[in-house]
């Protein structure tokens, strides 16, 4: 999707439709007010007829209109100013009303927000453009993708469009980055392997001068030492890969933020193998990885001026006559062992390997993001990202990029108490720590591959994909990410 940040006359500015904010008095905003002049009050009238809802994000297509905008989508805000949730919410409804234009051009930068500036709303506005765009259309035989190609968001004047600009920007790279996540999410393990994704490491550098990918094979794995990670990947026929996309936009000295991704292209849980009931949806438990490409992606489409490297640790994890078996005893690149009592808690199997690789990189941060535990669905539901960190800094950075984005994360505890349930009779632990508490201790477990470094892991096992009828990758946490990397440049 194109998007323009634009100083616009509502009556001139070409599009399919025009994106208009009403209050709850039923009061336009500037432009409105302006169009429903030009059309002999049609708007007014059409409210006061009361064909709007009441409803914050109710939405109403006007379907023609006199002016440079073919039609005008109405949306309800709350009394302004409205919340930051509130102008979210208008934001989506909206963008979900002209999903099926070919393109729009809205308006809502004049609701005024408390709390908020030009450059957040305008981010905001491209960024819920940008996902209700999205479909997947890959695996169906004749499905078409939605046309909303160009979006415009109108700025009030020359002062007011640099800090637009500077949203659309973000926005709109997020958006990229979260359909980039979505698009790999949503793919079947049988096309999306690990394979599959090396190719899209290589491709990716392959069209951008300053990101390069280094991918680890079996015999460059074996002889690093990574044995916990390839203990996942032997039971699968499809070959594991440990993935480097090195993105080189800032300071040649500067060192970089490191990113790893779980990438487990799908999650049988091995020989302690899952129950049958929705085990399709373990085509999602390389969300993480898939979040890690859609921000290496945006970050190049944006010429972002930071150092970033995201790491993917791929794997497919199979019962199979060369699986693990629980009691199996696996060493680490770290050199700890690892007494593997339930082979369907791989991800930090695999990432502990990550996290030591990622040490090589010199890294100012590392942060993981993984669909770790189902234990974490069960403490925080769909709506939170999962977060601990061993650095406080870090950890409120990130959180305060989960809420300027509205892709939040909520601090869990890390706390050493938690950390004996991890001990082992007959290794230097153990890769889990029973019943209670199972979201925390996977995280324990991982702190203990990154104590050389600060680092923060994100548990997204509720936030990176929803089920039933609208089921499907949500491109989290690209958001928060790519609002953290960019805060920080
Ligand atoms: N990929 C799963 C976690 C998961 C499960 C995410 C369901 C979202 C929904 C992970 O590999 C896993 O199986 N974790 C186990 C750990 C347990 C064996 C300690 C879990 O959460 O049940
Ligand atoms: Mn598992
Ligand atoms: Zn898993």
């Amino acid at each position: 999707m194109q998007f323009t940040a634009k100083v616009t006359d509502i009556l001139k500015q070409r599009s399919a439709c025009a994106i208009l904010a009403v209050d709850n008095k039923n009061r336009l905003t500037e432009s409105g007010s302006a169009l429903d002049k030009a059309n002999g009050g049609l708007l007014t009238k059409i409210l006061k007829r009361g064909d709007l809802g009441s409803a914050a994000g109710s939405t109403l297509m006007v379907p023609t209109v006199e002016g440079g905008a073919e039609r005008v989508v109405l949306v309800r805000t709350p009394k302004t100013p409205v919340s930051q949730a509130e102008f979210r919410k208008v934001a989506n409804s909206s963008a979900t009303a002209v999903k099926s234009l070919k393109d729009a051009s809205s308006y809502l930068a004049e609701v005024s927000v408390k709390d908020a500036d030009a450059t957040w709303q305008a981010a905001q506005i491209a960024l819920a453009a940008g996902l209700a765009s999205y479909k997947f259309t890959r695996c169906h035989s004749d499905a078409k993708p939605n046309p909303l190609a160009k979006f415009t968001v109108h700025a009030s004047d020359k002062k007011q469009l640099k800090a637009v600009q500077k949203g659309v920007e973000l926005g709109g790279g997020q958006a990229l980055g979260s359909n980039v996540a979505r698009e790999l999410g949503n793919l079947p393990g049988n096309i999306c392997t690990p394979s599959y994704l090396v190719g899209e490491a290589k491709a990716l550098a392959k069209k951008h001068a300053k990101l390069s990918t280094t991918v680890l094979d079996n015999k460059k794995m074996e002889s690093l030492g990574m044995g916990s990670f390839m203990s996942v990947a032997k039971g699968s026929d499809e070959p594991a890969a440990m993935i480097a996309m090195n993105y080189k936009g800032g300071k040649a000295g500067q060192k970089p933020i490191v990113l790893v991704g779980k990438g487990i292209t799908f999650d049988t849980g091995g020989i302690s193998l899952k129950p049958g009931a929705a085990m399709d949806e373990m085509k999602f438990d390389m969300c993480g990885a898939a979040s890690v490409f859609g921000v290496m992606n945006a970050l190049v489409e944006m010429n972002a001026p930071v150092n970033v490297v995201g790491v993917v640790a791929a794997a497919e994890n199979m019962p199979s006559g060369r699986a693990s078996k629980p009691g199996d005893i696996v060493t680490s690149m770290s050199g700890k062992t690892i007494e593997i009592l339930n082979t369907d808690a791989e991800g930090r199997l695999v990432l502990c390997d990550a996290l030591t690789w990622a040490g090589k990189f010199k890294p100012s941060v590392v942060i993981d993001v993984a669909t770790l535990t189902g234990a974490c669905v069960i403490a925080l539901g769909h709506h939170a990202t999962g977060l601990y960190a061993n650095q406080d800094k870090l950890a409120n950075d990130l959180i305060a990029a989960g809420e300027t984005s509205g892709d939040r994360a909520w601090r869990m505890p890390l706390w050493d108490e938690y950390q004996p349930m991890l001990n082992s009779n007959f290794a230097d632990m153990q890769n889990i720590g029973g019943r209670e508490a199972g979201s925390v201790t996977a995280a324990c477990f991982l702190a203990r591959f990154a104590e050389d470094y600060n680092w923060a892991h994100l548990d997204i096992a509720g936030s990176a994909w929803k089920s039933g009828a609208a089921k499907g990758a949500t491109g989290r946490p690209v958001p928060l990410l790519l609002q953290y990397i960019l805060n920080k440049k």
